[in-house]
Formats: C-alpha cells, sequence, structure tokens
C-alpha cells in the first residue's frame, strides 16, 4: 500500500476530464494537479519549448512526493513522453497509447479519425501507436486548433461553435472512419456537437482507458492508497479564479481551492 498522491498534469484546465476518472475509478487515492495556465496552449508551441516547460512541471510535482504522473496533454504525452520516462524514477503515464489501444478494440472497419491540437498532429504520434498495434489500420488525423479556445470560452452549445466543429470534420465524413479519436484534453466537451456532424462514429475519450491503465499499474506494484478521505488539490501557474470557474465544467463539481504558483 502506498498513500502517496496520483500527480496530474496538464497545461490548463482540461486534464480534470481525468481527475474526475480517477475519483470514479480509484476514489480512495490523493491527487495533486498541476495546470500550466500561465502558458496554455501548448498545442501550436515547438517540441524544445514543451518539453522544457513539461520538465519543469513534472518536477514540480515530483516535489509534492507523487507516486505516479499522468500526462492528460495530449501534446505534451506526443511529444515528451518517453524522455520523461527516462528521467524520472516514477511510472509516468500518457494518454495516446491507452486512446489508440481503446479505438482499435471499438473499431469494426479498422478506419480511424484522429482529431487534435497542430502540435499532437504534427507529431503523428497517435497514427504510429495505431499503426504499430495494428499495422492495417487506416488512419486520418486533422488538427482542430479552434476547439481549445471555443471550450476555454465556455462557448459549448453555441451556433458558431457547431459552424466550426462543422467545418473542420465534414471532410472526415467522407473518409468512412467507424471511430474518432478525440485527441485533446478539450474536445471531450463538444462531444454533443461532433455526433451532430460524425452521426454513427464512436467518440473515444482516452481518460477512462488512461486511468484504467493506472489503476492496473498501481496495482501490479503494490502502489494503491488505503481506504481514506481523499485529498485533491489544485495548482495552476496562473489566473486560479479562472481556473476554478472553467474547472467547474471540466470536473463537474465545485473546486474550492486553487493555489497559485
Ligand atoms: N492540453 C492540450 C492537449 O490535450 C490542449 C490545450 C493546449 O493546447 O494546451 O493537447
Amino acid at each position: 500500500m502506498d498513500d502517496r498522491p496520483i500527480g496530474v498534469f496538464d497545461s490548463g484546465v482540461g486534464g480534470l476530464t481525468v481527475v474526475k476518472e480517477i475519483i470514479r475509478q480509484l476514489p480512495q487515492e490523493d491527487i495533486v494537479y498541476f495546470g500550466d495556465t500561465a502558458h496554455l496552449p501548448y498545442g501550436p508551441k515547438s517540441f524544445q519549448t514543451i518539453k522544457r516547460l513539461v520538465r519543469d512541471n513534472i518536477h514540480f510535482l515530483l516535489k509534492k512526493k507523487i507516486k505516479a504522473v499522468i500526462l492528460a496533454c495530449h501534446t505534451a504525452s506526443a511529444f515528451t513522453l518517453e524522455e520523461m520516462r527516462e528521467e524520472n524514477p516514477i511510472p509516468i503515464i500518457g494518454v495516446i497509447r491507452p486512446g489508440a489501444g481503446e479505438a482499435l478494440r471499438v473499431t469494426k472497419n479498422k478506419r480511424i479519425g484522429v482529431i487534435g491540437t497542430y502540435g499532437t498532429i504534427k507529431s503523428g504520434a497517435y497514427a504510429k501507436e495505431l499503426k504499430r498495434l495494428e499495422p492495417e489500420a487506416f488512419v486520418i488525423e486533422k488538427p482542430c486548433p479552434l476547439f481549445v479556445p471555443l471550450v476555454e470560452e465556455g462557448w459549448i452549445e453555441k451556433e458558431a461553435t457547431r459552424l466550426i466543429v462543422r467545418e473542420y470534420l465534414e471532410p472526415l465524413k467522407e473518409e468512412e472512419i467507424d471511430t474518432l479519436i478525440l485527441g485533446c484534453t478539450h474536445y471531450p466537451l463538444l462531444k454533443k456537437e461532433i455526433t451532430q456532424v460524425m452521426g454513427e462514429v464512436s467518440l473515444i475519450d482516452s481518460a477512462r482507458a488512461t486511468v484504467g491503465r493506472l489503476k492496473r499499474i498501481l496495482e501490479e506494484k503494490n502502489l494503491l492508497a488505503r481506504e481514506g478521505v481523499p485529498r485533491h488539490s489544485f495548482f495552476v501557474s496562473d489566473a486560479p479564479e479562472r481556473f476554478a470557474r472553467l474547472g467547474k465544467i471540466f470536473l463537474g463539481k465545485e473546486i474550492e481551492k486553487v493555489e497559485r504558483v
């Protein structure tokens, strides 16, 4: 048994969908969340900048004596997972492999779409992972950079958002995909609008599969926490009030305290 907290890192508020899933699957675990809100968005940034930021932020979490980290940010996972694993002594779990695995479990025709930030799509990380697991898979990738600011603005059920979703996704419909990976922390909040455009396509939100993987790792390494009242702490690099306000949408409940570091 190990009562140290689980660290969750994201560029901002989107990783709270992973926190929500940890609370569901591992309710006894303490959580320390860090959102790098001073540097959001990571999506259009260079590999070098993202690596520097992720490294600094993992160091911050390590100081909180965590036992494992989830890189909830898809862009950070796509660019830095392997290096962060080599550099750090605790399990580091990314969102790409669990999401790709889930998509392959769900697809029937092996035609899979991936949407994400410019960085995630440019890295080709999802396509590589899908092809590694299933060489016969057909993968089509598309960046949807405007989705993040729309969600950050709370523009979920707006006409303008519907138009933008349609503009990005309409071309994907011609590819006859039956599964679409929502390869960005923010996109699950647009599920309804995405379904309206894509119709009968299975949408993959990697949070559930990622936390499932975390759970298996903690079990294997005998790192699960004992039963008790869990503590959830939230840190950001800027604008804690905004984080708390938006966080309510992602987490589905009030966040009482957010500290700026
Ligand atoms: N967290 C990022 C991701 O999942 C989206 C927001 C950003 O660009 O920083 O890729």
